[in-house]
């Protein structure tokens, strides 16, 4: 029977189920980097309360005004420059030392995961440090490139982020992979998503399908609560540390 828990309960979790061979999921969302102090998107103070996402992540949007587009776009990448990984990220690197076999599957373009020292990174959204030609989707890595400068490609085309927008498809290989790892999996941490945004949304439940034990973090109730093993509704930040020990005391 599916059960949640409204408070953290890692006792209730059956460790033996796992061990260090076991392949684990963390798909996070937004949330995982709210405690950088970066916006998510559907909160009360999320960005698409504030700004129509049509105007800022569509093609359409970026025909009628890339300006603007850009520019929006330069300002989160500023932001996220600024912030740092938070103990979610960093926790995820602790359970990457348990679990050797564990991939992290992102919707977030922010790099963070990366920061954070985490391994085999799918980023199903693209990334925000990087640019690509609108017309011959050549990439172009931001490193060093001032964003709100590089307007053109060599090729004469408009430069973009490379981030998937409404209407875009999700990059296929990454995709393969992500669902890949989903299939094989045995356990799959869901954090900080509002699992509304599909082919992503998807994956919580074709793991749940498979077989895995699924532990959502999450403050607020999702669609995909009700399916899941355990739903924490805690921040990421102090939720996966506690799930760390809890694990790590199983396996040391
Ligand atoms: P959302 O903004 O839709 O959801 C963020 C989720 O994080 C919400 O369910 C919050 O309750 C939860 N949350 C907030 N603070 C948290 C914390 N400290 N710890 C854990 N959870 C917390 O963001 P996503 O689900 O990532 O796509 O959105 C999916 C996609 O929609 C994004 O990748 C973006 C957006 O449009 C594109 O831009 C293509």
């Amino acid at each position: 029977m599916d059960s949640i828990f409204h408070a953290m309960n890692p006792t209730s979790i059956p460790l033996d189920r796992f061990n260090r061979d076991s392949q684990v999921v963390f798909f996070t969302g937004a949330g995982i980097s709210a405690e950088s102090g970066i916006a998510t998107f559907r909160d009360p103070d999320g960005h698409w309360s504030k700004y129509d996402p049509m105007k800022l992540a569509s093609q359409a949007g970026f025909r009628e005004d890339p300006d603007l587009v850009l520019n929006w776009y330069a300002d989160r990448r500023e932001a996220i420059l600024q912030a740092q990984p938070n103990a979610g990220h960093t926790s995820i690197s602790d359970f990457q030392k348990l679990f050797k076999r564990s991939v992290v599957i992102t919707q977030n373009v922010d790099g963070l995961h990366e920061r954070a020292g985490n391994q085999t990174i799918y980023e199903l959204h693209g990334n925000i440090h990087r640019h690509k030609c609108n017309s011959c989707g050549k990439i172009i890595n931001l490193a060093n490139e001032n964003m709100r400068e590089l307007k053109r490609c060599d090729c004469g085309g408009r430069v973009r982020p490379d981030v998937v927008w409404f209407g875009e498809s999700l990059p296929r290989e990454t995709l393969n992979r992500a669902f890949n790892a989903v299939q094989s999996c045995e356990l799959m941490f869901s954090i900080g998503t509002s699992a509304q945004i599909y082919p992503a949304a998807q994956l919580p439940f074709e793991a749940k399908s498979r077989g895995a034990y699924i532990i959502e973090i999450n403050p607020e109730p999702t669609p995909f609560s009700r399916k899941a093993d355990v739903s924490v509704r805690d921040d990421a930040g102090s939720a996966l540390p506690k799930f760390y020990e809890e694990f790590h005391a199983q396996f040391k």
